[in-house]
């Protein structure tokens, strides 16, 4: 009998939690806190991670920043946007993908996702882009690489800039390309939920030295390399991110490489094993992702193979001892922020004409509807976890009759 309805579940162990920590952790910490040295003008934690980082992902340059929405924005100044330029971006993302456009002061423009995949549509792009097209953003969602070959030949077409929304995928590869190196910038988070994290934070990563410079100088005042302390050349602000932060991604990132094959491995075993049951959809793996990141285990469930609803199956799994979501409610388009365009006081010249209920991006509003997203840490343990997530499904299906299908 299903757990939901009094029957024992599959498991009753907890899975791996997050963060995971240590003695490196309180080391670098304390260090950091007797060292009296706090903030990344002061001490070395954040100059040490931003060397360490960018060279993990194949990069010259890395700039620490306060989080990964400042991290977009900052990127997308440092791309030379202009007032009501557009941008394209997924429309099945964290809001942040979006919202750095407007605080760029620049039009999000939606592009739509594939149906396996979960990444941007490269077709949808080509079909997006205007005279007035200045940038894509593609996510490298749940931390699989997106179709980086097909976006960087529309992007040279049309001389656009790449952008790579780096905030799931820490640690993974496209073709054995470390993923934060194929676009022209990339950005990361290091907030709580991500596969590397201080609570708070972010990084740009970049190959090229000039937007490199033009990050560092946005990211600390608008200051120059070698200029006088209170002289400001460019709009900017205070986004540094402080040395706590970067003693604890110190430690942490000591970690990434084995956690992230640990992840890859049991991820794709997990997919391996649900794509046998009639109406689950796991994350569609092309080829050319090397390494998966997998920040989430994500699939699709489609209720008239499976004979039962998304909506059905997810308290069922959490009764079975597996912990789940079914992630984001509804597409971004469909967002307040969006449909009231909520803009504050940016694009005000264009906001009239801008109509973001037309957006059409079905693939995204479907998987917002059939999503099933298992967090990151339920990887980090072994085989024997995944097997008990396949059997919980197994189970489900086996008496899916009691679960509704509507
Ligand atoms: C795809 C994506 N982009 C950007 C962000 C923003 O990162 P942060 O929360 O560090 O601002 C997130 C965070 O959840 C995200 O999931």
């Amino acid at each position: 009998m299903l757990a939901l309805f009094g029957g024992s579940p599959v498991r009753t162990r907890s899975f791996p939690t997050w963060p995971v920590f240590g003695g490196a952790e309180e080391d670098r910490l304390l260090a950091t806190l007797r060292s009296g040295q706090w903030g990344r003008l002061d001490g070395r934690q954040v100059g040490e991670l931003e060397q360490r980082f960018a060279s993990m992902h194949g990069c010259r340059h890395g700039i620490a920043v306060a989080n990964g929405t400042v991290s977009l924005r900052i990127a997308l100044l440092a791309a030379s946007i202009q007032a009501e330029d557009e941008v394209i971006v997924p429309p099945y993302t964290f809001l942040s993908t979006a919202s750095a456009v407007i605080e760029a002061n620049a039009v999000p423009v939606f592009a739509d996702v594939d149906l396996d995949t979960f990444n941007l549509d490269p077709r949808a792009v080509e079909a997006a882009i205007t005279p007035r097209t200045r940038a894509v953003i593609p996510v490298h969602f749940a931390g699989q690489p997106a179709d980086m070959d097909a976006l960087q030949r529309i992007a040279d077409t049309h001389h656009l800039t790449l952008i790579e929304d780096a905030a799931h995928a820490h640690g993974a590869t496209y073709r054995t390309r470390p993923i934060g190196s194929i676009g022209d910038m990339a950005s990361f988070s290091f907030q709580s939920s991500k596969n590397l994290t201080a609570g708070e934070g972010g990084i740009i990563t970049t190959n090229d030295d000039e937007r490199a410079a033009e990050c560092r100088s946005i990211q600390n005042c608008g200051r120059v390399e070698g200029g006088v302390w209170y002289e400001h050349h460019v709009i900017s602000g205070n986004y540094r991110l402080g040395e706590f932060q970067g003693a604890v991604l110190n430690a942490q990132i000591e970690r990434l490489a084995e956690q992230t094959a640990t992840r890859d491995a049991n991820g794709a075993y997990l997919a391996s094993r649900l794509c046998g049951l009639p109406g689950l959809f796991p994350q569609s793996r092309p080829l050319d992702c090397t390494r998966h990141a997998y920040h989430l285990f994500m699939l699709r469930l489609d209720p008239a193979r499976f004979g039962a609803t998304r909506d059905a199956v997810l308290p069922a799994l959490e009764a079975e001892g597996i912990p789940c979501s079914g992630g984001y409610g509804y597409s971004l388009p469909a967002q307040p922020l969006f449909r009231h365009k909520a803009f504050g006081p940016y694009l005000p010249a264009v906001r009239d004409r801008l109509d973001y209920s037309r957006a059409h991006c079905p693939n995204s509003d479907l998987i917002c509807r059939q999503s099933i997203w298992l967090e990151h840490h339920l990887l980090l343990g072994t085989r024997a976890d995944m097997d008990d997530i396949a059997l919980a499904f197994e189970k489900i299906h086996q008496h899916r009759d009691r679960l509704g299908t509507r």
